[in-house]
Formats: C-alpha cells, structure tokens, sequence
C-alpha cells in the first residue's frame, strides 16, 4: 500500500500505486459495505467536515456517508447557511473550522486551485470534492472503480467522454487517471467545447459522434455546464441533442457490451435519452453506489496521516 498524502487534491499528481491503493482500499471498504459490518480501519473520533460552496447531491451525500460508514462524526456546512455569506473569507472559514477540530475538510468549490489554496493555509487534510473546472478526483475514481469492475483491466480500452468536456472538472480528473491505467481517452463533442488543445494532454480529440461511438469500450456522456458559461457555444440545445446527444439510434453503433457512464446529474432528453440511461449497459447508479466506498477509502487514507502544524 503507497500512499503518504494528506490531501486528495486531483488526480493530476498521483502515481499509479496511489491510485492502485485508494481502488484495493475502496473494495475491501465494498465488501464491508454489502455485509453491514463495521471495517476495522475506521475513523472513530475523527470529525470531517463537508464545506460544500456549490451545489451536490451525490458527493456531499456520498462523502457524508462514507465518513459515517467510518464512525467518524460528519458536519455539512452549506454556503448559504454559513457565515460566507456575511463577508467571511474561505480563509477565515477554514481556519475557523480547523479550530473547532476539524480533522478533515471536504471542499466544493467554484473556484479551481481553491483545495489547493487551503491545503497550504491550514494544517489540515484537504479532499478536492469538484473545484471550478479543474478536477473532481474523487468522481474520477469511482468511475475508474466502475469502469474495473466490469470491464477488468483499462489498459488499451477505448472510453469515450461525449459532451461539454471544456467546462468539465469530471472529464480532466477522468483523462489523468485513465491514461495513468493505460486506457486510451477520447474526448467528442462540438469544436467549442472540445478544443484540440485537449490532444497536449494526452487526450484523443474528435468531433465525430458516430465514429467516436463505434469504437467504445465504455462511453460517459457529461451535461452542458451552463453554470460555467457566460455564453452559448452552440446555436441551440435542440441542435445539440440531435448532434450530440446519446439516443437510440446512435447506441445501436455502440458494441453490445460497451457500458455507458454518467457523473450526474443526467438532463434527459439532452445529452441522453431516458431509454440509454434506464438500459442494461447503464452503469449509472452502481456509479453513484461505488462512490461511497471509494469516498471512505479517500477520507480513511487522507484523515488517519498526521500532519504536520
Ligand atoms: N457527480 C457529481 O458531482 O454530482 P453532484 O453535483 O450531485 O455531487
């Protein structure tokens, strides 16, 4: 097992063996998770703290009971319920809540670099829960987990990322630690939102649905993030989802057994129709279900390091 980190902060800096060690961590925390037992590696006594600055629904939810899984005690602070919003700085946030014993802090955030920020403010565990559009590394690695679990090994698989991949922290976290496993990746959208500039990454850059469809192992479509957006980098989202979006007639391209991914939250009938999402191949809620073994893999890895002052 290699891990010496405190803080998760993307999938950008990890070594293989990091990731190797939080995927082995997260199975055996399944394991207990199916049979209702308590793991022996817990966190009794560690409180975490979710400071969530940005809307979430499977992240917060799944980072709040997979610390709870770990008898840890949990405390979700949203924005606007805190005192962000009479003028406090994130600094002063955090460290308010490193006084009041916090021994890990699971940020979301619109800014990118903000877990970065805050890591080198306080000596405390940071975990990068999504910052702006830069990464989203715990996402990645429940998909990753997901990915494994029914396709085996990624080395040489063709996974596919369809959709607003300019604007997506879930798609730079995917492509880092998917090339890292020997996957290949290829982003597929429109020309505005997938620049070629994403080939500097390691990225395969195409704007041709069908072809990109073909070839898959496993196909994750990601939504319009209109959040990002101070303009339109399309004419409408009619033409999008006629272009772009996953329906019928376009799965028949896919292989019988290619799976289809999703981070959520799914538009349907916009980036996917309701029957891909609903069908066999989707992989969509056993996603969303990994996600808390691998949040109680991440938060038992970084929260059990002491740290420095
Ligand atoms: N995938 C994801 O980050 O979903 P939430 O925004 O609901 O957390």
């Amino acid at each position: 097992m290699i891990w010496n980190r405190t803080s998760l902060l993307g999938l950008e800096p990890l070594e293989v063996q990091e990731i190797e060690t939080i995927l082995e961590l997260a199975k055996e925390f399944k394991l207990h998770l199916q049979k209702k037992e308590l793991p022996s590696k817990n966190l009794k006594g560690k409180r975490i703290v979710n400071l969530f600055m940005e809307p979430s629904t499977r992240t917060r939810v799944a980072f709040e009971i997979a610390a709870k899984s770990l008898s840890a005690d949990v405390i979700s602070i949203a924005s606007q319920s805190s005192s962000l919003t009479k003028g406090e700085t994130l600094k002063d946030t955090a460290k308010n809540i490193q006084a009041l014993g916090a021994d890990a802090i699971v940020i979301r955030h619109s800014s990118a670099g903000s877990p970065l920020f805050l890591s080198k403010t306080i000596p405390v565990p940071i975990i990068n829960a999504g910052d702006g559009a830069h990464e989203h590394p715990s996402q990645a690695l429940l998909d990753i987990f997901t990915l494994r679990e029914k396709l085996g090994t990624l080395s040489g698989k063709n996974i596919v990322i369809l959709g607003d991949i300019l604007f997506s922290r879930v798609a730079r976290s995917n492509l880092w630690g998917l090339k890292k496993l020997g996957a290949n990746v290829t982003f597929v959208g429109p020309s505005t939102l997938v620049p070629r500039d994403f080939e500097k990454l390691g990225a395969n850059v195409s704007h041709n649905v069908n072809e990109s469809l073909k070839k898959a192992d496993a196909i994750m479509l990601l939504r319009i993030q209109h959040e990002r957006q101070s303009t339109s980098h399309f004419p409408s989202l009619e033409e999008y989802t006629k272009v772009f979006g996953l329906n019928m007639d376009r799965a028949k391209l896919l292989k019988p057994n290619a799976i289809i991914l999703h981070p959520g939250p799914i538009n349907r009938g916009v980036e996917i129709d309701s029957s891909i999402a609903d069908s066999k191949n989707s992989v969509i809620l056993q996603q969303v279900t990994n996600g808390i073994a691998v949040r109680m893999a991440i938060l038992y890895l970084c929260a059990n390091i002491p740290i420095k002052p």
